[in-house]
């Protein structure tokens, strides 16, 4: 039986979802607390795991260990990298990278976990069709891309460190979990997809655009998962 995995790293990426579903249990592990229960009749553990990697993947083991969920899903807002993304658009990750790891010193490619077998960690096939079928249904006639996602402990809000990303890493859109998300679910051969609704362009646009759009971008993928998890 499928138990899926919904993390958003705040608040406002999960708090739509947490109050839709119907909550059995709550939880508390390293101050993220998981509400168990069924979205849409489909069992879900949806937690809130903070910004940045670290939060990120204990988040994954704890759901992982403790809850033994099938799949994981990641909803959230991401800074474009590419220029026909827009504000409120949504990325679905054919792959993930950390940006910010750099063992070139040691013959790496940029952003490759040293002693690891990939660079991008792959999203799940299936949960990428089901997503792709599930926005059309979410978000009639909004633009919604498979693409790459590129990850970093860093708010991108400039213009050069956004062009050496696209030159470096030909990704789509910027944001803080999901690389730590796709690492850790591919350590524990969980099939994964992250889903970004853009909330800025990652330049020095950002901070004003991201507090205007965030929870409207937040949105978009709040009503996607709703959809997806009852394709799965
Ligand atoms: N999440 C949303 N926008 C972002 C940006 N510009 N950089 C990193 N994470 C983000």
């Amino acid at each position: 039986m499928n138990k899926i995995g919904i993390i958003g790293a705040m608040e406002l990426e999960v708090d739509t979802l947490k109050a839709r579903m119907s909550v059995t249990a709550r939880t508390t592990r390293a101050g993220m607390e998981f509400f168990e229960g069924t979205l849409g009749g489909v069992p879900v553990v949806i937690v809130r795991c903070g910004i940045g990697k670290v939060n990120a993947a204990i988040c994954v083991q704890i759901l992982a260990d403790l809850f033994q969920v099938t799949h994981v899903i990641n909803t959230g807002v991401a800074g474009s990298l590419n220029a026909a993304l827009d504000i409120g658009d949504i990325v679905i990750s054919r792959d993930v990278i950390h940006h910010d790891m750099d063992v070139r010193v040691f013959g790496y490619p940029l952003g490759q976990v040293p002693q690891l077998d990939t660079l991008a960690f792959p999203g799940d096939e299936t949960l990428i069709r089901l997503a792709m079928d599930s926005c059309e249904e979410a978000n009639p006639g909004l633009h919604t891309a498979v693409g790459r996602i590129v990850s970093g402990d860093q708010f991108i809000s400039d213009k050069e460190i956004k062009n050496r990303l696209i030159t470096e890493f030909h990704a789509d859109c910027t944001e803080m979990e999901g690389a730590a998300i796709a690492h850790a679910a591919y350590l524990n051969g969980l099939p994964f997809v992250i889903i970004r609704a853009i909330s800025d362009k990652a330049d020095d646009s950002a901070e004003m655009d991201y507090p205007a759009f965030e929870r409207e971008a937040a949105g978009h993928c709040a009503r996607l998962v709703e959809v997806l998890v009852k394709k799965i």
